[in-house]
């Protein structure tokens, strides 16, 4: 996508799609607007005033302006609600929704006025243009060989604003916000079949290479040295073996160390546990935390965030066959703290217990953690947010932050000793399943074993990596989910 700044005003853009935000009830037009309405013959006044269109959030139309030698031809007019109500998060909903309309209209381009005007910052807000527009806009068709022949995609996003704001910076961080969310996006949804731990890890080598991170991939032989159990035991039963990357930026600088660790199932079938069949194929997103973590990296590089990164993917494959754990079987993980096996579906927290211990060898201020973890976790919070549970208030805070700031909602579940009961075990330190009850927190109490003293936080995301309908600036299939959360909360990373 070429993306530009136009210094122009509304009126006089030239664009041939220009998209204006209006409020609902606002009154008067702003200046910039209502100059537009005038050189288009009166054609937004005239909607609003025929109470067409009310300026509600969802609401677009599409105007077509009388032809002038330097107006704008179509005026793509989009709700944003009531003005005082409005947000970053509600500038990049419109904005998705604008983008794939304007991809209907086939001209191959749109311009975005800045929609809030001063209601909020005019950096917030192109940046929130460029960002949900480049997210909306993905498409995930690698496999479909007939593609539709009227297609015309948008090549062109241009930010018209008067004045002298410099918008490239946030023009900048837009790009590599959406850029990473969407390479997150290729990798989840990418089928299980071709999406292997090893592809996977290649992948990420190839990205590292690209963007000049530096990179080890842990092969089986070198888990078992490690006596990595969990990771090696969820893997034994697939053809496929297990992998461990770890991706590092500004290694060896003397700065504090953040790690990042990510449950990476390519697929999960539940193992001897089988899972039943139904939507068992969603079960490709059981990688999606690795797939946050490495597009997160991929922004620490990008973005040259202040801070020593360590990002650990954990990539298995959880199958069934005649190799595979099997419930009863105890695990010894490296730490040396042992699991015994009563459900072979509950092998997320298995892999992310090596890979939290590997963590703890960096010694890092911060360890967090992203996972498809539960189901519980999907009954508890839907699809509106992601858990969060942690030993560190002050990190928590921060990630729930990282996440406001950039639409992705966290809220927080609660953790403790008396949950830690639950998982109490008559034969090893501990069991891999806690009952019914709580089982989004029993499966981070089973984590916080492998954390040693090190601060850390734990995000749930099995609600919220993917989707299976449209919804604003998201698509049907893999979300994104975390990756614009890391890379917000590493950029604001302070010793
Ligand atoms: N990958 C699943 C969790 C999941 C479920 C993610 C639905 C996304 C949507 C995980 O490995 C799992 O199977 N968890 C079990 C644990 C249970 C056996 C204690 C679950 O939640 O049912
Ligand atoms: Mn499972
Ligand atoms: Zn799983």
């Amino acid at each position: 996508m070429e993306i530009y700044v136009n210094p122009s005003s509304l009126a006089g853009c030239g664009e041939p799609v220009l998209a204006v935000g209006v409020f609902e009830s606002a009154g008067e037009l702003p200046s910039a607007v209502s100059d537009l309405d005038e050189a288009i013959g009166g054609l937004i006044s005239r909607v609003l005033s025929e109470g067409d269109f009310l300026g509600k959030t969802k609401e677009v139309t599409v105007l077509y302006a009388p032809p002038t030698d330097d107006g704008p031809q179509r005026v793509i007019l989009y709700g944003l609600g009531k003005r005082d109500k409005v947000t970053v998060e509600a500038v990049r909903k419109a904005a998705g929704e604008v983008a794939v309309r304007a991809r209907g209209l086939r001209a191959g381009s749109v311009a975005f006025a800045l929609p809030a005007g001063d209601a909020l910052p005019a950096d917030e807000q192109a940046r929130a243009i460029v960002e949900a527009s480049l997210m909306a806009l993905y498409q995930y068709d690698r496999y479909r060989t007939e593609k539709p022949e009227d297609a015309v995609p948008v090549e062109k996003l241009t930010l018209v604003v008067e004045g002298d704001d410099d918008l490239g910076p946030s023009v900048a961080n837009g790009r590599i916000a959406a850029e990473c969310s969407n390479f997150c996006r290729d990798l989840q949804n990418t089928h299980p079949g071709e999406a292997t731990p090893a592809w996977m890890a290649e992948q990420a080598e190839t990205m590292a290479a690209e963007v000049g991170l530096d990179v080890t991939v842990l092969e089986a032989d070198e888990m078992a040295e490690a006596g990595m159990g969990g990771l090696l035991g969820v893997g034994q039963g697939s053809a496929q073996p297990p992998k461990m990357v770890i991706l590092e930026h500004n290694a060896g600088k003397g700065l504090d160390t953040v790690c990042l660790v990510g449950k990476g199932v390519t697929f999960d079938t539940g193992g001897i546990s089988l899972k039943p069949g139904l939507n068992m194929h969603e079960m490709k997103f059981d990688k999606s935390g690795a797939c946050a973590v490495i597009a997160a990296m991929r922004g620490a590089a990008l973005l040259d965030v202040p801070v020593h990164v360590v990002g650990i993917a954990c990539l298995v494959e959880n199958m069934p066959s005649s190799n595979a754990y099997r419930p009863g079987d105890v695990l010894t993980c490296s730490n040396g703290k042992t699991i015994e096996i009563q459900n072979t579906d509950a092998e997320g927290r298995l892999i992310l217990a090596d890979g939290l211990v590997k963590a703890t060898s960096y010694e890092p201020k911060a360890i967090v953690d992203l996972a498809t973890l539960t189901g519980a976790c999907v009954i508890a919070l839907g699809d509106q947010y992601a858990a969060i549970l942690g030993n560190d208030d002050d990190l928590a805070a921060k990630l729930i932050e990282a996440g406001q700031t950039s639409g992705e909602r966290l809220w927080r579940l609660p953790l403790g000793p008396e949950y830690r009961e639950q998982i109490k075990s008559d034969v090893a330190d501990m069991k891999n399943i806690g009952g019914r009850a709580a089982g989004t927190i029993t499966a981070a109490c089973l984590l916080e074993e492998f954390v040693g003293d090190c601060k850390w936080a734990h995000l749930d995301i099995a609600g919220k990596a993917s989707r299976d309908s449209d919804r604003d600036y998201l698509r049907k299939g893999g979300t994104g989910f975390g990756t614009r959360i890391l890379m917000e909360f590493l950029s604001n990373y302070e010793a």
